[in-house]
């Protein structure tokens, strides 16, 4: 059989940052609860002119630098930061990345899960011909009312991820293991800019589903959990991951030992919830600050409240760490420019209407820019940059 999977993954985040000690000191509060006790130290922000099609797009480019279009026929969005109730973000990407026009578009929602299940499907449009390639981009900012218990956990970021025949990077194994339920843990209206949240409903939620998916994985025939070398989770907050991975442990009745969950959490502790994009941000973190995983296996825990959740494993290419991601992750990450609280709250607070035309301010310093919004459609400019 073909093996199938990542062949390029690119991380990307928005221009400002928000560190949590001056949050919690604002708050009043000590700060380990965030940084121990959550296991989050920053918040990325987006300026005015950024937003989930922005940080994409700049997500993409260098993998569309670096592989071209060739055999590119499909782009999935998959966001839970949804623009328009009909067009895909993902054809404003399309756009600016001046895709062909032979490539189709769709989005993806299921909260948090939706990067997996884009994934899933394109491990499908390959299997069916191995000489396409699939360009997945999971972008979202993670936004929760001010003084909620899950202030200090939002965040915002993309991952993008090019899925083909004979990967470099991670191929995907072919049993994965499902948990779906219906629950009310998080979800976000129609007419509301942030989250309603029951956080320690969403907490025992996902412990069930990590729980639920296992089982299924296990009962479908898929690896023995003694074969999982290192563990990626959906990090709504990184300490949720360690919760997982405990919960797992047990479940199993197999010690897996610490699973990768220190280097699997680096950047993640500093973008925040990036919702979608989060388990790859974390699989990212792990390859660029990992040596020696060439064919390790990793188990990979996607979730999305509401929920839908999946387990499923993948192999470490060899060559995989040579890309020199790390480096760049890490300057986009110190490139970010710190809001003092006041300013943050002003940011957060501020939301557009489509029924009034704007232009928004130049701020960030990405390659493309959210420009405004003109007879109630978004437009959006290149900035040479
Ligand atoms: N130093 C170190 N740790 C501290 C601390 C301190 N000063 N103060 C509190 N803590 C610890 C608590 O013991 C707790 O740890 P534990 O979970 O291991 O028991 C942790 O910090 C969080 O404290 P808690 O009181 O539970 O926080 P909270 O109720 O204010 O908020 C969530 C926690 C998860 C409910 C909240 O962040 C949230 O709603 N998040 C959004 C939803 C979400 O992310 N869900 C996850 C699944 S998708």
């Amino acid at each position: 059989m073909t093996a199938i999977g990542i062949h390029d993954l690119e991380l990307s985040t928005t221009h400002h940052v928000l560190g949590l000690t001056a949050l919690a000191e604002f708050q009043g509060i000590d700060p380990n609860k965030y940084h121990i006790g959550l296991g989050q130290d920053e918040i990325s922000m987006p300026a005015p002119d950024e937003d989930v099609v922005t940080m994409g797009a700049s997500a993409a480019l260098p993998i569309i630098a670096r592989h071209g279009t060739e055999g590119i026929r499909t782009l999935l969005f998959a966001t839970e930061t949804g623009l328009d109730q009909s067009k895909a973000a993902g054809v404003w990407v399309h756009e600016l990345l001046d895709l062909p026009s032979s490539v189709r578009v769709a989005e993806f929602k299921q909260a948090c899960y939706a990067g997996t299940a884009a994934l899933q499907a394109a491990l499908g449009i390959v299997a069916r011909n191995p000489a396409e390639r699939v360009l997945i981009i999971s972008s979202d900012v993670a936004r929760y009312e001010l003084g909620s218990p899950g202030e200090p956990t939002q965040g915002a970021g993309a991952v993008a991820m090019l899925v083909s025949a004979e990967p470099a990077l991670v191929e995907i194994e072919p049993t994965s293991g499902v948990y779906t339920d219906d629950v009310d843990d998080f979800w976000r209206p129609n007419d509301s800019t942030t989250a309603v949240v029951d956080g320690r409903l969403s907490v025992r939620a996902y412990l069930d589903a990590v729980a639920g998916a296992w089982d299924d994985l296990a009962g479908r025939g898929g690896p023995d959990a003694e074969s999982l070398s290192r563990m990626v989770y959906h990090q709504p907050f990184t300490k949720m991951a360690m919760k997982a991975h405990q919960h797992l442990t047990r479940h199993t009745g197999v010690d897996l030992g610490e699973g990768g969950l220190k280097t699997g959490s680096i950047y993640n502790r500093r973008l925040g919830n990036t919702y979608t994009a989060s388990l790859y941000a974390s699989l990212a973190s792990l390859l660029d600050h990992e040596d020696d995983l060439a064919g390790s296996r990793i188990g990979m825990f996607s979730y999305g409240s509401g929920l839908v959740s999946e387990l499923f494993t993948g192999i470490v290419q060899p060559g995989y760490n040579g890309s020199g991601r790390r480096e760049r992750t890490e300057a986009m990450i110190e490139a970010r420019v710190p809001l003092d609280v006041d300013t943050y709250r002003e940011l957060h607070s501020k939301t557009l209407s489509s029924l009034q035309d704007v232009e928004t301010p130049r701020v960030t310093k990405a390659p493309f820019r959210f420009a405004g919004i003109k007879d109630r459609a978004r437009f959006y400019q290149r900035t040479g940059n």
